[in-house]
């Protein structure tokens, strides 16, 4: 026989009177009318051992020292419980195990903090991570995890796909992010970049002639911290040669199907919605719009040509934009310090301001931009916005339309949420095409790619490549899950005359090309296929479908906001000078404990 017969979540009146044998960790254990009570856990749920000392008083003495997370191999017969005994709420609540051998495995030091205490502190928590997964949520999220790549490995087996695992040790393959950097022992000087995602390798593949490629694949990046970033995650990631876009959609549609339909039971519909880049930033002031509740914006500029209202007036001259949205019947709801910290929200986002009208009982606008706008003016965005007594009108005005866009769109999601809008039950996907192909960097005033440097343009406008990269769109998708980025991809350059024509445009000469980008330019000029693919958030996904509000909770050991493993402590200053040496390092600045 081996360690045990069952779980600690098996046993119920099927089994009265058989004899099992149960391992887990103490729950609790308490001691009621003499009789010793303890609930063991393993990790698919509870049982309760009950131990009779008149029964057998020896167990009982053995039983005496345990305490909680103490390490148990409990044998018995399995008893019906009192019916006043029944715990409905559990799968074993209706018997117990009456113990007849009882064997510690382990003991454990008494808690460094309470592990049911919700008010722990997230320190605590990642400091001792293995023990809040023994108890919190976090082993049912790993285990979905698991089922969500399973589920996703047999549609990729089904249709053809590859794994084929890629370097971890390699060259920078920029996706906007800082490069984690591996200094090398052999090469004086030299350093291996992390990647950032297996771009390049994916690519490679292409030409190398795998066809159908996926990885669920470790990506590093050194950038900022949000609740939907950590510095290593995992994308699922795919490319596929001799297909367009829809070839591509139609393989992420099956896998995402695939899993609502084996975790959430949930039947999608599929092709999802489409809605180009400009109307998501149009209508929804995002690249990764929440459709899950309407509110949706509206260009307003044509109706304040010849506004005298000062910041309008500057604006428009300056061909920038204004961006207008009615929160219908939220004038009442919103306090003056709600409308400051909306306006807080829109200046983050780099807008100068939001103006807000009240649609008072008349009809008529009340704020503190209401007596700048003429008669016509009020009438047009009223009939333009559907004002009715009661709304909330809010607009934001800017040289930049992405900033506009953005800044109003951050204001839409803050009211939403404010005014409990968003309906948390929806799973809404959307696709967003035709990207732009490049962004203006204000601060280094020059091109930067939208997705990445190896993203296709569309094909009519390749002749503004030249002459307004600014005008030219991408053949670049995002899959989007309510409001969130779960993916994105393209279709890729595959000839090395358009990718340097593409290298140009972003500012990168001929010979930095050479030296970043030699091998794959190298790779096209040997027969490369058209190939294009896309790459999932896998630590994303796992949220959304968890209900998560961060990806730190879909993680078995993830890092803080300031990138730190604290139960690990790394990164550790704690170096041995011999190793800095032989990689021919040394600190410079003030070292930080
Ligand atoms: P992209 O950079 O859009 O594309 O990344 C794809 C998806 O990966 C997830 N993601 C992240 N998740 C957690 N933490 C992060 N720091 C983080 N950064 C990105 C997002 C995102 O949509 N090589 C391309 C894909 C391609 O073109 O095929 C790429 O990496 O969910």
């Amino acid at each position: 026989m081996g360690f045990r017969t069952h779980t600690c979540n098996d046993l119920g009146l099927a089994n009265l009177d058989q004899t099992v044998t149960l391992c887990g960790w103490v729950n609790s254990s308490r001691n009621l009318g003499g009789m010793l009570f303890i609930d063991l856990r393993d990790r698919e749920g509870i049982t309760q051992l009950v131990i009779d000392p008149a029964a057998t008083p020896e167990v009982f003495e053995a039983a005496k020292p345990v305490r909680e997370e103490w390490v148990l191999q409990a044998t018995g017969v399995v008893h019906a419980r009192p019916e006043n005994m029944i715990n409905a709420k559990r799968a074993t609540g209706a018997i117990e195990v009456a113990v007849s051998g009882l064997k510690i495995l382990n003991q454990a030091a008494p808690m460094p903090y309470n592990l049911e205490d919700p008010a722990a502190s997230d320190d605590m928590k990642l400091k001792y991570r293995y023990l809040d997964m023994r108890r919190s949520g976090l082993l049912k999220t790993l285990k979905l995890r698991h089922q969500i790549t399973q589920v996703m490995r047999n549609v990729f087996d089904q249709e053809g796909f590859i794994e084929v695992e890629t370097p971890i040790l390699t060259k920078s393959t920029p996706e906007g992010a800082r490069d984690y950097l591996v200094p090398s022992r052999m090469k004086v000087g030299g350093f291996y970049a992390l990647p950032q995602s297996p771009q390049q390798y994916k690519q490679l593949l292409m030409v190398g002639g795998v066809e159908k490629y996926f990885q669920i694949a470790r990506c590093f990046r050194d950038e900022d911290l949000r609740a939907d970033r950590q510095p290593e995650f995992t994308q699922i990631d795919l490319e596929m040669s001799f297909v367009d876009e829809l070839d591509v959609q139609n393989v992420t549609e099956k896998l995402l199907a695939a899993v609502m339909k084996d975790v959430k039971g949930i039947d999608v519909q599929l092709p999802f919605p489409r809605m180009t880049w400009k109307d998501a930033m149009t209508q929804y002031g995002s690249d990764k719009p929440d459709t899950r509740f309407g509110m949706l914006m509206h260009n307003v500029s044509g109706l304040f040509a010849s506004s005298t209202f000062k910041p309008f007036q500057s604006i428009l001259a300056e061909n920038g934009t204004i961006e207008a949205m009615n929160g219908k019947g939220l004038a009442a709801a919103t306090s003056r310090k709600a409308i400051d910290q909306l306006t807080e929200s829109a200046k983050q986002l780099g807008a100068k301001g939001l103006v807000t009208l009240k649609v008072d009982d008349a009809g008529n606008l009340g704020g503190p931009a209401a007596k700048f706008l003429t008669p016509e003016e009020t009438a047009a965005l009223k009939t333009e916005l559907d004002a009715q007594p009661g709304d909330l009108l809010l607009l934001v005005a800017d040289i930049s339309f992405r900033v506009a866009c953005f800044a109003l769109g951050r204001v839409r999601l803050d009211l939403a949420a404010a005014n409990n809008l968003i309906p948390e039950e929806k799973f809404n996907f959307l696709w967003i095409t035709e990207f732009p192909l490049f962004d203006w960097d204000f601060e280094e005033k020059r091109w930067v790619a939208e997705h990445h440097p190896f993203t296709r343009p569309m094909e009519e406008d390749l002749p503004l490549l030249q002459t307004e990269p600014g005008k030219v769109r991408a053949r670049a998708y995002d899959i989007i899950l309510n409001g969130v980025e779960l993916g994105g991809g393209s279709i890729r350059i595959h000839e090395p005359s358009l990718q340097a024509t593409m290298f140009h445009t972003l500012g990168i000469s001929d010979e930095s090309a050479r030296h970043r980008f030699g091998h794959l330019l190298d790779a096209f000029s040997y027969g490369a296929p058209p190939h294009g693919g896309l790459a999932l958030g896998h630590d994303r996904l796992v949220m959304l479908l968890t209900g998560m509000k961060s990806i730190r909770d879909t993680i078995a050991f993830p890092k803080t906001a300031k990138a730190a493993c604290l139960m690990m402590d790394s990164p550790s200053t704690d170096v041995d000078p011999k190793q800095l040496q032989e990689l021919n390092l040394a600190i410079t600045g003030e070292v930080q404990e």
